[in-house]
């Protein structure tokens, strides 16, 4: 048994306490004490339900000198993640049912963070050939998605997501038009033509995300099942426009918005370094504010890293030759608490919320609250701020944008179903 005394509580339903919480049997047994083992003071911290990532690429198979389950997983429980949905992106990408058995066999060995692997939606995600969303569901897949790549093909996509919501699959979208975008490397307007590198315009992401409702409505009209379609890394005010009108018409649609986007902006890119490289790119200040009024307003419904893992050596290449990708498991929730809620006043309930229920509800999980009963998959956070030091990340990729960053709501302890799977306790 393990107690955790004086602590405030919050969850998506509110902040409330202090309690004292006992925990045993994998379980919240009551927020009234007892007796324990294990006693932890939790004066000046506050406990929420672990955080579920809908979006970290892990790179197994195939391209572990980026990252590995082992440190990835790691990296998630120090984040304060108890789940997380793995890409498909690796080499060859996850898109059969033994790929995913593999996968979520290893992860459970493991230990850490709960996996819940996406498998890819097309074949190789090549965008000819549909995988077996059945047959992958039986596997464990969470989602369908050729994340990574875009969907080129409207009328694939269109049979993904008939096939996929045949058989309760979510299918998830990298939403950039590749024509519009090109070989782009940052935002496309005044900043990249003085910079004179190729932009990617915001416009390539909002004319994907009207074709991709568009093909959702099709898929809908003719499926006797609900087709569900949702949006990855969102970027732009205009793409954000398009979801609320469409969340407005009551289609099934959800959106996800990055750490990255929501605290950085182009401006970034102006020292010409490839850390700040990342796709869709960072955006104007008017797309962040907009993504700002999105989490509040309901527009987006989770907080996902899209933690991107590449070795030092590609990310100190040029900026035109260097991979996309920010790696951010470790500091996404300390980044928002920090610059949302302590900087702006964002409400903490909800930002919890964005990490814990409105992922859960993409992937068809019930909400999970801080009460009696309650699984004991649990995050222990403290406000103390401290800056951002990648040496100390358990991620393969030991850099970031956000390096002195100062942050507090750092998680200082992790439990799975009642189990410890970090503890940073001072
Ligand atoms: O920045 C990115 N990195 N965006 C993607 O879509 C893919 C990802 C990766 O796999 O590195």
């Amino acid at each position: 048994m393990l107690l955790i005394k004086n602590v405030k509580l919050v969850d998506a339903l509110g902040e409330r306490g202090p309690a004292d919480v006992l925990i045993g049997e994998g379980k919240i047994l009551s927020l009234d004490g007892g007796e324990a083992e294990t006693v932890i003071d939790g004066t000046g911290l506050f406990l929420a339900p672990g955080f579920l990532d809908l979006h970290a690429h892990l790179r197994e198979p195939g391209q572990e000198v980026k990252e590995e389950l082992a440190t990835g997983l790691l990296a998630a429980v120090r984040g304060g993640y108890t789940d997380l949905v793995s890409m498909p992106n690796t080499t060859p990408p996850v898109d059969t049912p033994e790929a995913v058995r593999a996968l979520r066999k290893k992860a459970q060995a493991l230990g850490l963070a709960r996996l819940h692997p996406a498998a890819a939606l097309t074949q190789g995600q090549e965008g000819k050939t549909l995988t077996e969303a059945g047959l992958l569901k039986e596997a464990g897949a969470s989602l369908l998605t050729d994340d990574g790549h875009t969907n080129e093909d409207a009328g694939i996509l269109a049979a993904g997501l008939l096939q996929a919501s045949a058989f309760g699959l979510p299918v998830a979208v990298h939403a950039e038009d590749a024509s519009l975008r090109r070989g782009g490397v940052m935002n496309d307007g005044p900043l990249a033509d003085l910079l004179g590198l190729p932009g990617n315009p915001k416009e390539a992401e909002a004319a994907r995300i009207a074709r991709d409702l568009e093909v959702l409505r099709y898929a809908l009209r003719r499926s006797p099942t609900r087709p569900y379609l949702h949006i990855q890394h969102l970027s732009t005010k205009r793409g954000l426009e398009l979801v609320q009108e469409a969340k407005r018409a009551g289609l099934p649609v959800t959106a996800e918005a990055t750490p990255h986007h929501l605290t950085l902006t182009e401006e970034a890119l102006k020292a010409l370094d490839p850390l700040f490289k990342v796709a869709p790119p960072l955006r104007a200040e008017e797309d962040r504010e907009a993504l700002l009024k999105g989490l509040l307003d309901g527009t987006l419904d989770a907080v996902a890293t899209d933690h991107a893992p590449h070795t030092l050596a590609e990310k100190e290449m040029d900026l035109l030759r260097a991979p996309f990708g920010i790696p951010s498991l470790e500091v996404a929730f300390p980044l928002l608490y920090t610059e949302l809620h302590g900087k702006r006043g964002f409400p903490l309930a909800r930002l919890v919320e964005l990490f814990t229920d409105g992922p859960r509800r993409v992937l068809g999980l019930p909400p999970i609250h801080l009460e009696e009963g309650a699984e004991a998959s649990l995050v222990l956070l403290s406000p103390k701020e401290r800056p951002v030091d990648p040496a100390r990340f358990a991620s393969k990729a030991r850099y970031s944008p956000w390096t002195g960053w100062r942050l507090g709501g750092w998680p200082v302890l992790t439990l799975v179903e009642g189990r410890i799977v970090h503890e940073a306790l001072e």
